[in-house]
């Protein structure tokens, strides 16, 4: 059968497909396989009970259940969950905004296709434009979500060495592909697959370029401040009328109930309402309907601070450890964990690629992602794209353990075929 190009574009094999396929066949599957691939947040047992105990209230609330999944919201979501979002942000970091300037999405994937393809491809002057990633490695999820070919411009970054076996990427502002054809800059903090979290001289430096263009900065802020804080640096979250800041309750521990949240100008705003009402009609009010009275009360950021930042730092250092345990002795370096809950490894001079680790994880029952698919837009060629993996070390302890282990055992391996 013949698709369209869109339709070609977007049944392609994908690196986001083959990781939700992956992702779904090893939570649908024997339970043997060690995942360590995938998106999912832990489940937090006291972050679910919070979510348990307002299913329970909504359900003993009368007819609300009844009022939550039996009607169609507007196509800006349930509006007195915009407020609530304007409220909290208003009150937490003083900007100044309004429900105007909230829009809600079927999960901020769905956002970034829609500002993506808002901004980038071709204008109706002519003209092509796209949107710069000033630093990859970037998230995986960007990579095929433009409807034009090529949407984005990237940049390769600086790196730091912090000890002899950890480092850090910086932004290259001296290598930055920025001109006139550029329509927006995006990154994630902190950034899926590494950890990294863009410092605050490095925002500004953005946010002045992109003001000085005239163009939009999207901060992708899926597991940022205040909600669902997984970040382990002090950093200060930033808007302003030019700023693009995209939330999520996914991390929180809801990725089930796809609720996206875009703060961004009223017009930003109102544009994304208006693709909502034709993708979706509207956006899904369950997760609206779970997070409002924490949203409202403040509760959102408490749950954050006290119980998901924690979880996830003791997480990473703990894993940090066995990492460290499983790879001495092979000139490995380990990103930063800065925030989100990944590990961003990279194998030096590493005698395969990336993805023939790949199957060699997987083949042991492991799977993790391999990094040349966090490079969207960079197509010249560099070694390091296929010297990284990212694993997920959210899973139950003993099974990221035995995941790192087996890393290990295969990483030392490859190194001694050389
Ligand atoms: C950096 C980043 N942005 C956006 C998303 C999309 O999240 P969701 O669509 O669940 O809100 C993810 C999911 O893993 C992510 O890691």
């Amino acid at each position: 059968m013949q698709f369209t190009r869109f339709g070609e574009k977007f049944t392609a094999y994908s690196g986001i497909l083959q990781l939700m396929d992956d992702l779904g066949n090893a939570v649908a599957g024997s339970g043997d396989i060690i995942m360590l691939g995938g998106g999912n947040p832990s489940h937090i047992a006291q972050v679910q009970n919070i979510f348990r105990k307002r299913i329970e209230q909504i359900l003993a609330n009368g007819n609300e259940f009844e009022r939550l999944i039996g009607n169609y919201g507007p196509p800006q979501g349930p509006p007195a969950f915009a407020e609530a979002v304007a409220t909290l942000l208003q009150q937490t970091y003083g900007w100044h905004i309004s429900s105007e300037n909230v829009a809600i999405t079927n999960g901020s994937q769905t956002a970034f296709f829609y500002l993506f393809n808002m901004l980038a491809g071709e204008y109706p002057d002519g003209t092509t434009k796209r949107i710069l990633l000033p630093l990859a490695p970037e998230y995986i999820g960007y990579a095929d979500a433009g409807i034009a070919e090529d949407i984005f411009a990237t940049n390769k970054p600086q790196f730091e060495y912090l000890d002899e076996h950890t480092f850090k990427y910086h932004v290259d502002f001296e290598s930055l592909p920025i001109d006139e054809s550029i329509s927006a800059i995006c990154v994630s903090r902190p950034t899926n697959p590494t950890g990294n979290v863009l410092t605050d001289h490095e925002i500004e430096k953005l946010r002045h370029l992109a003001r000085s263009y005239g163009i939009p900065l999207i901060i992708d802020n899926a597991y940022g401040a205040p909600f669902p804080s997984i970040i382990f640096e002090k950093v200060t979250p930033v808007w302003d009328e030019n700023i693009i800041l995209c939330l999520s309750l996914s991390k929180l521990g809801l990725p089930g109930v796809r609720t996206g949240i875009v703060i961004a100008r009223k017009e930003i705003a109102a544009a994304v309402n208006s693709m909502n009402a034709v993708v979706s009609l509207a956006p899904s009010s369950i997760g609206a309907g779970l997070a409002l009275d924490m949203m409202r009360t403040g509760e959102i950021m408490e749950i954050s601070r006290q119980l998901i930042q924690p979880y996830y730092e003791k997480r990473a250092e703990q894993a940090e450890d066995w990492v460290w345990e499983a790879l001495t002795g092979t000139p490995f370096f380990l990103h930063k964990p800065e925030g989100a809950f990944f590990f961003w490894l990279w194998f030096k001079d590493f005698p395969i690629s990336s993805a023939e680790l790949y199957d060699r994880l997987k083949q042991r029952g492991v799977l993790v992602v391999p990094g040349h698919y966090f490079f969207p837009g960079l197509h010249e060629e560099w070694e390091h794209k296929t010297e990284c993996i990212r694993m997920n070390y959210t899973p139950e302890e003993g099974k990221v353990r035995q995941g790192i282990r087996i890393i290990g055992e295969e990483i030392k391996r490859a190194y001694a075929e050389k």
